[in-house]
């Protein structure tokens, strides 16, 4: 994995390890609120840092790229206003999904990004 893009991407494995585990131990809609909002926080921070990098970069496909990540933000939004309203279980049904997702875009949009990154040797000194 790139250099620049690893250790974001270990820490949504990782918070999806935690949350996972406490829909499977059936904690209450507050703690797995508390960790979908630190999932959709890091995951913020870590499109963003995306975002930033294909920009300086000029990644040819950043547009198709954005959208992935915007439709990610966008369920997770609405995942989670309908958890607090209490219209929604956040099952295991949706970790499936969630961990589907993003295993999904890391070895796919993201890999190809990361091999661009390597082929322009781009070694994050550069802004
Ligand atoms: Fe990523
Ligand atoms: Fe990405």
């Amino acid at each position: 994995m790139h250099p620049l893009l690893e250790k974001d991407h270990q820490q949504l494995i990782d918070l999806i390890e935690v949350l996972d585990k406490c829909v499977l131990d059936g904690n209450s809609v507050s703690q797995v609120t508390k960790h979908l909002d630190a999932f959709v926080t890091l995951a913020q921070d870590e499109f963003k840092n995306e975002e930033r990098l294909m920009e300086t970069y000029n990644y040819p496909d950043l547009v198709e790229h954005k959208k992935e990540h915007a439709s990610l933000l966008e369920q997770l939004r609405s995942v989670h206003s309908k958890l607090i309203h209490g219209h929604t279980p956040f099952g295991e049904d949706y970790m499936h999904w969630l961990r589907n997702w993003l295993e999904t875009h890391l070895l796919d949009a993201d890999d190809r990004l990361e091999k661009f990154l390597y082929q322009i040797n781009a070694d994050g000194h550069k802004s």
